[in-house]
């Protein structure tokens, strides 16, 4: 990644909103997008192995741990160190607390056990490392899952992850994204995104099209299935969003 310091994943304004979009209240009676995507991938993977599983882009670590559960080895791996750094005092310590936006310029403490979670002994079994998707080490492959949520359009250059990515899976192995396909060019060069743009002949591509593209010749496309989440800004502002979960199996 090009520049750091800008991260707004390092930001203590993000931290706080993440660790509360994992680890807080449920809003609108949306269930926690992490939970969801967890067990999710963990039913898509039930008739195979389920023995090493990567949660790629996991933030403050939930979906990692939710993974552990079932899973025997799970690497959680993030670019925030700030992030990561939550998932690993939660496994360490047993707790976290964080920074909650009241009205204005009131900030409210919030604290959180892993016992609240039911984290305690599926916690050992994750692994959280700072590192870039776009640039995985040979030593992180042989896993039977491997889970990108809301991923792909925060990465500089996706092609570079999701061209790569089968090689970390072993056969038969699932691939589970999801994203609600938000390209901004802050995040993503507009010459690397996946779709949400038009080619030279007009013809609209869909961010799915892009992916049945750059994956087709490794994957083939079992399910899609929309998965709603709410992150909370403020007592009154929420993002609201759905994103779309497709689901990869590795052909060979
Ligand atoms: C929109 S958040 C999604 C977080 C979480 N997976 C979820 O579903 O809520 C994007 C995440 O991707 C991480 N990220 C962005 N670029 C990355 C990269 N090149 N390598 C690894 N993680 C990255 C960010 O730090 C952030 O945690």
């Amino acid at each position: 990644m090009e520049n750091k310091e800008a991260n707004i994943y390092e930001t203590d304004e993000l931290v706080g909103q993440y660790c509360d979009f994992q680890y807080g209240d449920e809003y609108f009676g949306v269930t926690n997008f992490a939970k969801a995507c967890a067990q999710k991938a963990i039913a898509y993977t039930k008739d195979i192995q389920q023995t090493k599983a990567l949660d790629l882009g996991c933030a403050t670590g939930y979906a990692s741990f939710e993974l552990a559960k079932v899973y025997e080895y799970v690497d959680g791996i993030d670019y925030s160190q700030a992030f990561v750094n939550v998932g690993r005092q939660l496994q360490q310590t047993g707790r976290i607390s964080y920074t909650q936006n009241g009205e204005g310029e009131i900030k409210n403490r919030k604290e959180v056990t892993i016992d609240d979670f039911g984290f305690g002994e599926a916690s050992r079994k994750v692994h959280f490392y700072q590192v870039d998707a776009c640039a995985l080490a040979p030593e992180f492959k042989g896993y039977d899952l491997i889970m990108a949520t809301n991923l792909i359009d925060r990465l500089y250059q996706p092609h570079l992850f999701l061209k790569r990515i089968h090689e970390k899976l072993n056969a038969h192995g699932v691939l589970v994204l999801t994203s609600p396909y938000t390209w901004k060019e802050e995040y993503t060069a507009k010459e690397f995104w996946v779709g949400g743009y038009r080619d030279v002949n007009g013809n609209e591509i869909s961010t799915l099209d892009g992916l049945k593209e750059m994956l087709g010749e490794n994957f083939e496309l079992i399910a899609t299935e929309d998965v709603p989440f709410v992150i909370r800004e403020t007592p009154r502002k929420f993002q609201y969003t759905i994103s779309q979960m497709s689901v990869w199996k590795k052909k060979f």
